[in-house]
């Protein structure tokens, strides 16, 4: 069975999808048979991975869960995965999406529809990560739900950083509630500038304020203006430039996960 892996910050554009999309690359490069749900009406992750024109998608994740909420029968996986040429399977999106939370809000069990669908496909995959919108709600409720752990991607600047406090809350209420195993795998530093004033600060605030909390990847992401440039190509970083300094940290990102050895340095140090 699947381990889910969501992508989770409220704040926007600090790198959940280029950590999503770079992420389930790297996994399905190393073997794992990887599923990429893209869960954000924008449909960048479907881009990313290949979708020329999300608009032009006749199926989409939220065809999927419109049809368990209306009690319909899901289709074959194989006749609407989107098959993208770098062996991820993705679940693609586009802007009818952001009709979800209005759809959901006189479903009955509604936080669990996500759940449902990912059961149907579970057995498939050794993991699917999910790439999440950029704000609370019901829909981040499924998510939180369904997933068994969370990587938060911060952008290195200060108000970034200060954000954390609030995802950090609405984790520990889910999973004293509901979903009693869901864990953060940890706090990914993105777009960061080493040897700056502004990314030690920020090291030094989110470890101050987090690392008795929360794992905190020790790769951070650099910030490149080709991981920007690999979306024009379809690409993630990794395909685009394998050498670039933001692909290599997405490797050993990517090493620290499957290792597990951010863990082990947050319970050593709580
Ligand atoms: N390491 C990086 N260096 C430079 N640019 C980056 C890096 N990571 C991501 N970007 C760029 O920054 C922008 C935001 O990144 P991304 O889309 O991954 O964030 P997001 O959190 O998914 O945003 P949203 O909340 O809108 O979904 C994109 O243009 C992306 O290409
Ligand atoms: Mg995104």
């Amino acid at each position: 069975m699947a381990k889910i892996i969501a992508t989770i910050n409220e704040k926007g554009g600090v790198g959940k999808t280029a950590t999503a999309t770079t992420l389930a690359y790297l996994l399905s490069k190393r073997g794992y048979r990887t599923a990429l749900i893209d869960f954000d009406g924008q449909g960048h992750s479907s881009i990313i991975l290949g979708v020329i024109n999300t608009n032009k998608l006749e199926v989409t994740i939220n065809t999927m869960l419109r049809k368990l909420v209306e009690g319909e029968p899901l289709p074959a996986l194989e006749s609407y995965i989107f098959k993208s040429a770098n062996g991820v399977d993705l679940i693609p999106s586009n802007s009818q999406l952001f009709t979800l939370e209005r759809n959901l809000c006189n479903v009955d069990f509604r936080e669990h529809i996500l759940s449902q669908y990912v059961d149907t496909i579970k057995d498939n995959y050794d993991y699917i990560i999910i790439d999440c919108m950029p704000q609370m709600g019901t829909p981040m409720i499924n998510v939180m739900m369904c997933a068994d752990s969370i990587i938060i991607p911060t952008q290195a600047e200060l108000l970034s950083a200060q954000g954390l406090a609030e995802i950090l809350k609405h984790y520990q209420l889910i999973k004293k509630n509901s979903n009693h195993s869901l864990r953060i795998e940890g706090i990914l530093i993105t777009m960061d500038s080493p040897n700056t004033i502004l990314s030690a600060q920020v090291n030094d605030m989110i470890h101050r304020g987090f690392a008795d909390k929360v794992p905190i990847f020790k790769t951070h992401i650099p910030r490149s203006i080709k991981v920007a440039e690999s979306v024009g190509y379809h690409q993630t970083i990794c395909e685009f430039r394998p050498e670039n300094p933001a692909a290599i940290a997405y490797e050993q990102f990517t090493d620290e996960l499957l290792a597990g050895t951010h863990r082990k340095t947050a319970e050593r140090s709580a």
